[in-house]
């Protein structure tokens, strides 16, 4: 079995799962999906930081080591814009394929880099950068293929789950959003959280995986008006405020909405908390499917991005033209698509 090797680019929080997952899981995906996985550098930017699990003689502060040194797919985990970007440009341009959780990256520049991974028959899988451990980007494109999507309606922000959170516990909204940046939870400035912009951009990729429609409208409004009082009146009728994103397709185009919503406490949108997200698919054929579990942290997000550097060593293993022929419709159009939206 011929080995796969990965260049991974960043060991920080996802980084660092991905080595513990791919250390655990390695005996398991070799007798599962026969691919064999082994990483052969790992980019940081501090060689002498603490990092318990992780083999010292593989960390290097030189991209090109990871990029240029026989590696087969680069595996984009250290975030931002600029850097990453150069880092995946020039993967691509050295004919790796390349796994990302880089929303932000994918955001600013997708179009591009999707542009340039077409051209060279070479995939990019961002499964990880849109609802962390969920795997929604596959069941979207893959899993309900067979249906034409009518709505997409999701709890997608952790950020905005923990603030509403601790405000139901009593705190008020600064002081909620001040225990989120000490937990972690939010950046030191929160606005793209806080204002529903990263909710918007979550739904607005999964909309364009989809469906097959332009957005024609798009409202966005997020947790800064939500008042202590709104909170203590929705829990007097046994219900929570929750920020919910919205796609439906309609007439000519799709409507996105982004906004607070009162839910019944019972319902399973009302019991997300945190790092939980939920993402409810309705399907013509279907009906509802509904998806819900960690939206960040190490390892559910490790998971979802070994996700994709399985899938992409299985194609790049080689079953002649046929494999080819599958990739093209999964990893590249799509990609396209989605990175066209954003
Ligand atoms: N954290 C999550 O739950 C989560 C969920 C979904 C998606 N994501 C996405 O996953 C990506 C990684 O997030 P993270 O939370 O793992 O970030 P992180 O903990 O800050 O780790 C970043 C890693 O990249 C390295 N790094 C950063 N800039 C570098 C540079 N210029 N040169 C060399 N090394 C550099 C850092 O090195 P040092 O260790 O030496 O500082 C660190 O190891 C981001 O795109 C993020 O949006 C994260």
């Amino acid at each position: 079995m011929k080995t796969t090797r990965l260049g991974l680019l960043g060991c920080g929080t996802v980084g660092g799962g991905l080595v513990d997952l791919v250390e655990r899981e390695r005996p398991r995906i070799r007798a599962r999906y026969g691919v064999d996985l082994e990483i052969r550098h790992i980019l940081v930017r501090d060689l002498g930081k603490r990092r318990p699990g992780v083999d010292r003689r593989l960390l290097t502060s030189s991209a090109i080591d990871v990029i240029d040194d026989g590696c087969d797919i680069v595996v984009e985990l250290i975030g931002g814009v600029h850097t990453a970007g150069a880092f995946v440009r020039r993967a691509l341009g050295s004919g790796k394929d390349v796994v990302t959780a880089n929303k932000a990256l994918l955001a600013a520049h997708g179009d591009e880099l999707f542009e340039i991974a077409a051209a060279r028959g070479l995939s990019i899988g961002f499964e990880a950068s849109v609802c962390g451990g969920i795997p929604i980007v596959r069941v979207l494109h893959r899993g309900l293929a067979g249906d034409s999507i009518e709505s997409i309606r999701g709890i997608v922000n952790g950020t905005c789950n923990f603030v509403l959170s601790r405000m139901e516990e009593g705190l008020d909204f600064d002081a909620a959003v001040r225990a989120a940046q000490q937990r972690g939870f939010a950046e030191a400035d929160p606005s793209l959280d806080i204002d529903g912009y990263d909710a918007a951009q979550k739904i607005r990729i999964l909309s364009s995986l989809a469906f097959d429609a332009p957005i024609t409208h798009e409202s966005v409004i997020g947790i800064r008006t939500v008042t202590r009082a709104e909170i203590e009146r929705a829990h007097a009728g046994g219900c929570v405020i929750r920020l919910v994103a919205e796609a439906e397709r309609m007439p000519g185009g799709v409507t996105l909405r982004v906004r607070p919503q009162e839910i019944d406490a019972a319902d399973i949108f009302g019991t997300i908390r945190d790092e939980f997200n939920v993402v409810a698919i309705r399907g013509r054929a279907t009906g509802e499917v509904i998806l819900t579990g960690k939206g960040a942290g190490a390892q559910p997000t490790a998971s979802a991005v070994l996700a994709d550097v399985i899938e992409i060593a299985q194609l790049r293993r080689g079953r002649g033209v046929e494999a080819r022929d599958v990739e093209r419709p999964i990893a590249r159009p799509v990609a396209v698509r989605a990175a066209a939206a954003w």
